[in-house]
């Protein structure tokens, strides 16, 4: 083999190896602990700055959420897809020592920030756990209170994480939904794009999941509050 060829095959090998690498990283994860999209910010701190900022009505409106979800001391809250831990810490003072709050996420980082947070506030009431894109991975029937904020329309499996939230609610117990209005020519043009569908698609699945809308309130501009309670199944 001549010198030439050697270059030529050497590179075309490197650069068969490059696009392997790159395909495999692009793959989405389904695993525990691994983020399902591939853009995500890579680091807390920007996530703490998209999650936890002036401008995004979930967090400037998190004290009427939080009031409006009223859970009651020693209740067990499954915080699902708890981000960077904002409600979390909220609903960990509320049910105080007697209850706790689980906060299920489906990235390892953000279950050890939340880990890190409540230990420095010394929150010893707050658990977290990982999940998977299929299930939110709970024990049966191991929560009076589910929240899901800016959460649903990430399911990318809605169907089968929504039978697991129903098997890990108690008999009675309830889904708080905080979910993005979507209505094409009024609600942003990002939110239409990021979000599959509007609040009525949204409630006739969880409704099909086995879960009856009890109440709605209607505070806040780009973001819905809907109350659901578990039905059993027969
Ligand atoms: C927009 S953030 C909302 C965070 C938090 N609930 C809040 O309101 O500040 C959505 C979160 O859902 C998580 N997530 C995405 N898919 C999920 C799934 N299938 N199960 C549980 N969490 C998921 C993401 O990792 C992200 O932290």
């Amino acid at each position: 083999m001549n010198f030439k060829l050697l270059l030529r095959t050497t590179l075309n090998l490197l650069l068969c190896f490059a696009a392997a690498t790159l395909a495999f990283s692009q793959q989405p994860a389904t695993a525990k602990g691994q983020p399902p999209k591939q853009n995500a910010p890579s680091t807390i701190e920007q996530l703490t700055a998209r999650y936890e900022k002036a401008g995004r009505e979930a967090y400037d409106r998190r004290q009427d959420i939080f009031k409006a979800a009223a859970v009651k001391p020693g209740a067990v809250v499954a915080d699902i897809g708890a981000g960077t831990g904002l409600f979390t810490m909220m609903f960990a003072e509320a049910v105080g020592p007697k209850g706790k709050v689980i906060a299920v996420e489906i990235e390892k980082r953000l279950t050890e920030h939340i880990t890190r947070r409540a230990k420095e506030a010394g929150l010893a009431n707050v658990e977290t756990a990982l999940c998977t894109e299929r299930s939110v991975e709970l024990a049966a029937g191991c929560a009076d209170v589910v929240f899901l904020c800016d959460v649903y329309h990430h399911f990318n499996h809605a169907k089968d994480s929504m039978a697991s939230i129903h098997r890990a609610l108690r008999r009675g117990g309830e889904l708080v939904l905080v979910e993005f209005k979507r209505i094409p020519g009024k609600t942003k043009e990002w939110i239409v794009k990021h979000v599959r569908a509007g609040q009525e698609v949204f409630t006739a699945e969880i409704e099909a999941a086995g879960f009856k809308k009890v109440e709605e309130k209607d505070f806040m501009d780009e973001n819905y509050f809907v109350r659901f309670r578990k039905v059993e199944r027969k």
